[in-house]
């Protein structure tokens, strides 16, 4: 119950052992050019996907290099350790950066981002979609908008697969993701989609590149046998194949869907054991949950205890919220009944720390959730086309 790298379905786990094939066939290049397509249908768009084997650091460093030339001026907006983080990145790539800095989890002000857009010079503004660190999921499109006319550059690790995204009708030029939170896959895999408008800086962009270098990619991409330019993770990409088939077997929506009640669940639990929310309690926030927790509670402690004792792994924060802060991953292969779990071992842990609770009261809360919802048989639809469902009806499992 980490928000990455996430449990992946057993098909994903069982497709790591195949025999390993060459990339330069046709039948692997079928393979490929599904979980592009899969991708570019999961990041909702039609600009070119990039596949990357690499961590999505890697990708972010392509970005930049793949963009800007040195000395070009960004904007990063951050309200957390990742956005925090892109800063650095770019610094450490020659970048001159502007850094509109929030609070860890306030939500981004607009109105702020709008003021520092309108700056001279700016060559683009980059954002994070679900701030891992801290559960907040940000108002890409009002960011996109806030930012017009700049290129845009979204960092949507824990987002894509979790959280709405509307790449191409929010107007985002590139979507950097990777393979090991929503999308169920092992770690070694990362993404980026590409707009026309991100090609063109493209063109003029000067920083040294060579295996992140995008025209390499796109060239590989379209020739007769689709493949990467370099050796890929060639087993990696066959479970995010399966994976990718599981969650459009499912449905986008529905997967979103069932992300929003796992959120639903999770704060409500939170608040049931009588701790206080970090994210704010909105459908939006739905790939992590932040819990502050009680004075005399340290957080690292409860993880380490309730790992110890129940096998349940939930993640603690980094600095500055380090201690205070637990979360609660619930992105990928997650339903309703892990997250009751993990809130049982949330309790369990309180007590064990000394802290009073009633005994089932974020469990109790988070069920009630699943009471209200529209229809008995709302939470089992979630589940339409999981494999297990799939397996039981007859129907082939992808
Ligand atoms: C929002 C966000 N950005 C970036 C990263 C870094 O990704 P990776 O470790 O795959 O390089 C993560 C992963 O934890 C993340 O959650």
């Amino acid at each position: 119950m980490v928000p990455g790298p996430t449990p992946t379905p057993p098909e994903v786990t069982a497709a790591a052992v195949l025999p390993v094939e060459d990339e330069r066939t046709r039948a692997y290049a079928d393979v490929f050019s599904r979980v592009v397509d899969n991708l570019r249908r999961t990041l909702r768009t039609s600009n070119d996907v990039l596949l990357f084997t690499s961590s999505m650091t890697g990708a972010f460093e392509g970005t930049l290099q793949n963009l800007f030339s040195p000395g070009d001026a960004v904007l990063v907006i951050s309200n957390g350790a990742f956005g925090e983080r892109w800063s650095r990145l770019a610094a450490a790539f020659g970048l001159e950066v502007t850094e509109v800095r929030h609070a860890w989890g306030e939500p981004l002000d607009l109105g702020r981002i709008a003021a520092a857009a309108a700056a001279p010079g700016l060559k683009a503004a980059i954002a994070v979609h679900c701030e891992t660190s801290t559960g907040m999921v940000n108002d890409i499109r009002g960011f996109v908008s806030a930012c017009a006319p700049l290129l845009t550059v979204v960092d949507s690790a824990s987002g894509v697969g979790a959280c709405e995204l509307r790449t191409d009708d929010w107007g985002v030029d590139v979507v950097v993701g990777g393979c090991q939170k929503a999308l169920m896959t092992p770690p070694g895999l990362a993404f980026a989609s590409i707009s026309t408008r991100a090609w063109e800086q493209h063109g003029q962009a000067r920083l040294p590149r060579f295996y992140f270098d995008w025209d390499e990619s796109r060239e590989a991409l379209r020739a007769e046998i689709p493949r990467t330019p370099w050796t890929p993770a060639i087993s990696l990409i066959s479970q995010l194949d399966v994976a990718l088939r599981q969650i459009h077997a499912e449905g986008l929506d529905q997967v979103l869907d069932r992300h929003v009640r796992l959120g639903r669940i999770a704060r409500a639990g939170v608040l049931g054991l009588g701790l206080r929310l970090f994210s704010p309690d909105e459908d939006r926030h739905s790939a992590v949950t932040a819990a502050e927790l009680p004075e005399g509670v340290d957080a690292t402690a409860l993880v380490d205890r309730v790992l110890d004792r129940y096998a349940l792994q939930l993640a603690g924060a980094q600095a500055p919220l380090d201690g205070r802060v637990l979360r609660i991953g619930h992105c990928g292969f997650v339903d309703e009944f892990d997250v009751l779990t993990a809130l049982a071992a949330v309790e369990l842990g309180l007590a064990e720390a000394g802290h009073p609770v009633r005994p089932g009261s974020g469990v109790t809360a988070g069920l009630a959730v699943l009471h209200r919802l529209d229809g008995r048989d709302t939470p089992h639809r979630a589940t339409a086309g999981s494999p297990a469902r799939l397996a039981r009806e007859g129907q082939p499992v992808p």
